[in-house]
């Protein structure tokens, strides 16, 4: 099937025929459990290609040396060698052949021609050998095309509405800036793009129609370093003859209202505009549009108001139908202010998805419960914005209102936005009914109000529905049990997800905070991960933690940076190097490290400058945020115990990343900086029975000593009774902030605490999960107690119902309940674990999980009398099962006992004696008959 001499065009067209021929095959493979990929007489072709980290031929790309990655066919075992080939469109020619590479390689396969350049349009394909050396075809070719890699491709100016020219701004107001130029096009038109940014958001149109269907576009990084730029496909919306771009352009992060305490204009004043269409005709001359000194700008149009903490002030009156069209009267608008200064910051293409609508929810209710004020129940806590049709009356002004919850009388409850107004009005022009939602600013909401609405209005179920808005990133992992209490808890820790994954990882989408928490966000990380695929959205945020480092190795408390280079704080700086390697193991991704190296090293360093004798002293920060029943927010686990046990968890962390990334030297220095920090930390802090000393006990100091493998094993295991006697003296119940609640049930269960892990998560009573699923959680909440039946509302000066830090539970969900986990030996899911343990209350669970390799699933069911799981492993990858008993009889495959079946030689026992089994691609089942035995682990 494989032809040496076929063009890229033939290919394509034999290409097609190998998809159906092979998905044929592969309906034949999954028919017939247990049978494995060996079944191949030819190789079809590869799949899903996709460049950097999971790009979907994308337009506007922005790496200029890009890896490459596809997926074998289903019922291939593994690659043994590739050839890849990249060929420029424009140019007809060849960049890149690989040439065929002995390798099983298939993700993040790094590009070896000359550095790709700005605007350039690439192809590319890839084939390979499978396992017996047979040859596939060539994929279907994919594309990509690059964006403007530096700021010396525009040729345009930054352009802005100064406020001193227009009487209708006043400057407290967030007031959207309108823009405006006409030009013609003469000739045919073969395509245009159009390259924008702003400091500021955005939104164009072109000829009246929105371009794109992003939003908060260009997105929030450190400003003051790097902007991220959009690429737009306009060839169908410009037109020969006249043609007209329009543009809004709002405060957003760079000089809107920002953090609690009321500043405003951390980056700049007002928003700037920067853009820049190219258009090319059939002949191939260009013909560019810039941002210049030809637009024209008026503050006076509909929108008066939008500020992201705020809301948004419309006022349909001041309408302008068709200003982005050719043709409309601009002579009462004013000239724009420029500034060609390009330099800096850095423009580069956005390098992960942008936000957008990816869901809209239905009313489920609607109540009244002052005249005139009708709620609407969405019935999900969510983050975005309301869409409403609605009627009303000429001049009328309607209000509308947002809560994540209700106070008992069925008012909004709205205290805990704190200084965060997150109301939106809207006037109306004319009598009759309306459709409209907000452009530059969010709410975090489950309820909407409407007041003002014409007197006798009979609200209906389609007035308002919600828009749900975040990064829009592919969701990769589900996980489902029996439990229908543990499967709302992974519900909501996808919806804590979804709300506080809008451009940068934030803690709360709601109150005038909405900053990128950097505690929060290492704690989630890996759960994180299993939901979407959030590898390049954590790409971006470390590169403007990067940007934000100070000169001293500190990581400000939240990326971007606003609190102007606070920081120093455990846990929450090392998000620094917990983030880049939890993305490596999940994803195999080295270059993450090695960009995010120095910065480690840098951090790194801070601890060693504060260390001395086991010991970190001289920090300050949050503590374990939160921790319950402690006299204040930051817990009662010392500053010093968790800055030093967090130094040393940094510092293993580099010395790991720099074996990986074959910086030996720099590797064993470090790794004998960690082994040292853990001998004096282990003296100073525990004594010889395991037990914590120099420092008051708390769950949490025990359980990162366990989680970060601190303390020599025996001394883990009598840390580990110490943890569960405190766990016991709390009633059963975890006393446990930010730092440590993410561990609390992987530290049990590694020490064969496995039912203490299960019940710790199954309480119903408070502090647990359960707790605020019982008091109506649809989110992750700040607080167990952010709302009880009981006690009403918690602390409201900071009160969020949308905060995931405890919904890092999820890790452990999947990874241990499910038993589907990476291995660091080999990252990214090339070898990965089966470990599922059947405890608590559940009769099944299961996950799955999207690899970059294809799909990887652990499920398993308890019948009673034994317990099937199925086990699905991948093309080119290989798992271990570890099987919860010793009991080697117990394991049957396909009804085969497992030591006399195909598997035996593939057959291991464990350090812990567990029966293990090495499978290479394919889909399992196992029944495992010991239960009424009492056998399994
Ligand atoms: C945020 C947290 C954050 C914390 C730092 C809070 O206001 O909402 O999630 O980590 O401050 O202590």
């Amino acid at each position: 099937m494989y032809f040496e001499t076929r063009s890229w065009e033939l290919t394509e067209s034999i290409g097609l025929m190998g998809t159906t021929m092979n998905s044929r095959g592969l309906i034949g493979i999954l028919l017939v459990p247990l049978t494995m990929c060996q079944v191949a007489c030819w190789a079809a072709m590869p799949e899903q290609l996709v460049v950097g980290e999971g790009f979907v031929e994308p337009l506007g790309f922005h790496d200029p040396t890009p890896t490459f990655s596809w997926k074998l066919p289903v019922g291939t075992e593994r690659q043994t060698s590739y050839q890849l080939e990249v060929r420029d469109v424009l140019a007809e020619e060849s960049v890149w052949d690989s040439g065929w590479v002995d390798s099983d390689q298939s993700v993040f396969v790094p590009y070896g021609g000359t550095p790709l350049t700005s605007r350039q349009q690439l192809r590319w394909r890839v084939r390979f050998r499978d396992q017996d050396g047979l040859a596939s075809d060539w994929s279907t070719p994919a594309h990509f095309e690059m964006g403007l890699l530096s700021s010396e491709d525009w040729k345009s100016q930054w352009i802005f509405q100064s406020t001193e020219v227009d009487s209708n701004a006043d400057s407290e107001d967030e007031r959207v800036a309108y823009l405006r130029r006409e030009f013609p096009v003469a000739n045919k038109i073969a395509r245009a793009r159009l390259y924008v940014t702003a400091r500021g958001l955005y939104e164009v149109y072109l000829n009246g129609q929105k371009v794109g269907i992003d939003a908060f576009t260009p997105g929030w990084t450190s400003y003051a370093n790097r902007i991220d730029t959009q690429t737009y496909d306009v060839t169908r919306q410009v037109k020969q003859g006249e043609n007209a771009l329009g543009a809004m352009l709002g405060y957003g992060w760079y000089a809107g209202r920002l953090g609690w305490s009321k500043k405003w204009n951390f980056y700049g004043n007002v928003p700037e505009l920067l853009l820049q269409l190219e258009i090319t005709f059939a002949d191939g001359e260009v013909q560019t549009i810039a941002s210049d000194d030809a637009w024209k700008s008026t503050l006076d149009g509909p929108i008066r108001i939008s500020s992201i903490y705020d809301g948004e002030t419309y006022d349909a009156r001041k309408a302008m139908p068709g200003w982005s069209d050719p043709a409309f009267d601009d002579s009462s608008w004013n000239d724009v202010a420029t500034s060609a200064k390009l330099e800096t910051p850095m423009l580069t293409p956005k390098p992960f998805a942008p936000v957008r609508v990816t869901e809209t929810l239905s009313t489920q209710r609607i109540t009244e419960p002052e005249s005139g004020r009708f709620v609407f129940d969405l019935g999900q806590n969510m983050v975005g914005w309301p869409e409403i049709n609605i009627p009303v009356e000429k001049d009328q002004m309607v209000t509308i209102r947002f809560a994540e919850m209700l106070n008992p009388d069925g008012t909004m409850y709205t205290a805990n936005y704190r200084s965060a107004k997150s109301i939106d009005f809207y006037t109306a022009a004319s009598t009759g009914t309306i459709s409209w939602k907000p452009t530059f600013t969010f709410h975090g909401f489950r309820y909407v109000e409407l007041s003002g609405l014409p007197v006798g209005s009979t609200p209906s179920a389609d007035w308002v529905k919600g828009l749900v808005l975040h990064s829009d990133l592919k969701p990769v992992g589900s996980f489902v049990s029996s439990h229908e209490k543990l499967n709302q808890l992974q519900r909501n820790i996808r919806w804590g997800q979804r709300g506080n994954f809008l451009d940068i990882p934030t803690d709360c989408p709601q109150r005038d905070e909405r900053c990128g928490w950097t505690g929060d966000a290492q704690a989630f990380c890996p759960t994180a991960m299993f939901n979407y695929d959030c590898h390049a959205f954590w790409k971006s945020w470390l590169r403007s933690m990067r940007d934000d480092q100070s000169s001293d190795g500190r990581i400000p408390h939240v990326i971007p940076d606003i609190l102007k280079n606070r920081g120093g704080s455990p846990g929450w700086m090392d998000a620094a190097t917990i983030v880049p390697w939890q993305v490596y193991l999940r994803t195999g991704d080295k270059e993450i490290l090695l960009e995010n190296y120095d910065m480690m090293a840098k951090l790194v360093g801070w601890y060693r400058d504060h260390y001395a004798d086991g010991v970190v002293t001289n920090v300050a920060g949050f503590g374990d945020w939160l921790q319950p029943y402690a006299s204040n927010n930051i817990g009662d686990t010392p500053h010093a115990v968790l800055a030093t046990l967090f130094y040393a968890n940094s510092v293993q962390i580099l010395a790991n990343s720099a074996r990986v990334l074959g910086k030996n030297v720099d590797a064993e220095k470090y790794g004998k900086e960690a082994d040292a920090v853990k001998q004096e930390l282990t003296n100073h802090f525990f004594d010889s029975d395991g037990k914590l000393q120099n420092a008051p006990e708390t769950q949490t100091a025990y359980i990162l000593a366990i989680a970060f493998d601190l303390i020599p094993a025996r001394r883990q295991a009598q840390a580990a009774n110490h943890l569960v006697r405190l766990i016991d003296e709390a009633d059963g119940h975890l006393r446990t902030g930010f730092l440590g609640t993410p561990f609390i049930n992987q530290v049990l269960d590694q020490t064969g605490h496995e039912e203490v892990a299960f019940s710790v998560l199954f309480k119903e009573t408070y502090p647990s999960w359960f707790y605020s699923i019982n008091q109506g959680a649809t989110t992750m909440w700040e607080r167990w107690n952010s709302y009880s039946h009981e006690d009403g509302f918690g602390n409201v000066a900071m009160n969020s119902f949308n905060h995931y830090a405890y919904g890092a539970v999820g890790q452990w969900m999947y990874e241990r309940i499910a038993g589907l986990s990476p291995d660091p030996a080999e990252p990214g899911y090339k070898h990965f674990f089966v470990r599922p343990i059947f405890g608590g209350p559940l009769t099944s669970a299961g996950a799955e999980l999207e690899t970059a390799y294809g799909k990887a699933a652990s499920e398993w069911r308890n019948t009673g009398d034994k317990v099937e799981m199925t086990v699905t492993v991948p093309s080119n990858t290989t798992a271990t099962v570890v099987f919860p008993t010793t009991n080697i009889t117990a394991i049957r495959v396909d009804g085969i006992v497992l030591n006399e079946s195909e598997f035996a030689d593939a057959m291991k026992t464990s350090d812990a004696g567990q029966v293990t089994v090495e499978l290479a691609c394919g889909v399992y089942r196992f029944d495992l008959l010991a239960l009424a035995e009492n056998d399994l682990q």
